[in-house]
Order: C-alpha cells, then sequence, then structure tokens
C-alpha cells in the first residue's frame, strides 16, 4: 500500500520525515520485528506502543497485525486527540488508550511486546531512563520483546563534523526550514547516551543484551528481550 503524500501528513509526522533518516519506514519495521517475535507471533497478542505520539506506529500495527490488542499509551492528551483522529473509527474504537506516562501505568495482564520509538531520548539520565526501562520490563511477560529506537550519542571522534554536516544537508534537502516550531519534540532537550550505557541500563531495567536491529546517522533501534 502507498505510504500518505506529503499534503495528507499531520504537522509533526513530515517534520519527523524531514528531519530524521528513515523516519519514514521506521514504525513499518518496528511492528515487522515485534511481530516476528516469538510471543507477540501469537493471535491477538497484547502489545504496548509507549509514547505512541501522533499514531504512526498504530497505524502501522493495525495495517500488519489487524488481531494485535493495542494499547496506546502517551502522556500528552494532545498527542492522544492527533493519533485518535488519524485512525479510522474502527482501528479507533478497537485500541485501550492511555493517557499516562509507562512509570505511572498500572500493572495489568502482561503484554507479549512493546514499541518504544524516539522516547528515550526525552528522558534525563538521572534515574529518569532507568525508571522508564524498567516500567517497560514490568509491563511484559518474561520472553517479551521490546523496539526500542531513539537519537544515540555519537561515537566517532574522526568524522564527527563531517556527520553532523551530512545531517543538516540531509535536512535541507527535505525541505526544512531551521527552527520549525513542531520540530521542538525532535530537537529540544534531548538526552542520548552510549552504547555502552544502553547496555548498562537495559541489562539493570531487567532485559538481555539489546541486537542493533537498525542505524541512520546516529539513530539507532535495538530488540531487547525480557529475562525470565
Ligand atoms: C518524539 S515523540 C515520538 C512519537 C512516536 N513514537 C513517533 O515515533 O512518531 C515522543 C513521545 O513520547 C511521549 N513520552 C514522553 N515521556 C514519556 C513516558 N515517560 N512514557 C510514555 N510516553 C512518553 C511524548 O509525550 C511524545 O508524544
Amino acid at each position: 500500500m502507498a505510504g500518505p503524500d506529503d499534503t495528507q501528513l499531520h504537522s509533526y509526522d513530515l517534520l519527523a520525515r524531514q528531519l530524521i533518516p528513515g523516519y519514514a519506514s521506521l514504525a513499518r519495521l518496528s511492528v515487522a520485528l515485534l511481530a516476528a517475535s516469538p510471543l507477540a507471533a501469537a493471535s491477538g497478542a497484547r502489545v504496548l506502543v509507549a509514547g505512541c505520539g501522533t499514531g504512526a506506529e498504530l497505524v502501522e500495527a493495525r495495517r500488519q497485525r489487524p488481531d494485535w490488542k493495542l494499547t496506546a499509551l502517551d502522556p500528552s492528551a494532545e498527542m492522544l486527540n492527533e493519533a485518535r483522529q488519524r485512525l479510522g473509527t474502527d482501528d479507533r474504537e478497537s485500541i485501550h488508550w492511555q493517557q499516562s506516562t509507562v512509570e505511572a501505568l498500572a500493572k495489568g495482564e502482561p503484554f507479549a511486546g512493546a514499541l518504544s520509538v524516539l522516547v528515550l531520548q526525552s528522558l534525563p539520565d538521572d534515574g529518569s531512563k532507568l525508571a522508564y526501562l524498567t516500567a517497560l520490563a514490568t509491563q511484559l511477560a518474561p520472553g517479551g520483546q521490546l523496539v526500542l529506537i531513539d537519537l544515540m550519542r555519537a561515537q566517532r571522534p574522526v568524522l564527527q563534523t563531517q556527520v553532523e554536516q551530512a545531517w543538516l544537508g540531509f535536512q535541507q534537502a527535505g525541505g526544512l526550514t531551521p527552527q520549525a516550531p513542531a520540530a521542538a519534540p525532535l530537537t529540544e532537550a534531548l538526552h542520548p547516551i552510549g552504547l555502552s550505557r544502553l547496555m548498562a541500563l537495559v541489562n539493570a531495567a531487567g532485559f538481555g543484551d539489546p541486537a542493533r536491529i537498525f542505524q541512520a546517522l546516529d539513530y539507532e533501534g535495538f530488540l531487547l528481550q525480557r529475562s525470565n
């Protein structure tokens, strides 16, 4: 199925595509990865979309796995509202909507899998990242998997300047004007960490070592499995 053209995209999603290399296929890739996981492969699996924002992962999950029992969670009423409007009536009604952080979500029936796309990057590494990851692990069944995608801290001292120039060039070629206000959630107050710190945090939270499944410049994606 063809994707939406630019005029159909919410301004957040258009900006995300202009800013983040590979964003247009991130939701599709994330859902496909989770759908191939042992627990979420089962028909009717419960899946948590953490920080669902304007709903990119929800649209894709409905397309690939209409049988999944989805919980769409975000602390922002505005984002949840955008996501609700984006989904068709039937899809909207079949999703469990939750205005909350993951950390504040009450523990219920465990989830078979979870998606977290561009959420951890906004939390400071002062215990907040660990609390978020621990809450995700707690919500998953043992063996449940998490697809985690975020901006990471660069670890390439030699080529860093060239990569930064390339990223700017990518944005300009996509038509992004500097300091577009709607890009704020994607550009301001971000707290990227390096791979070794991520490994320490996910292990402490109750996951095994992360397997990298995506990288475009400093945006990286990992598949994580909750330890038993
Ligand atoms: C940059 S947006 C990403 C939205 C969507 N996943 C996407 O890729 O387009 C990050 C979202 O995470 C939400 N968020 C921030 N902290 C959160 C937390 N602790 N738990 C769940 N969601 C959170 C924000 O409200 C925001 O909607």
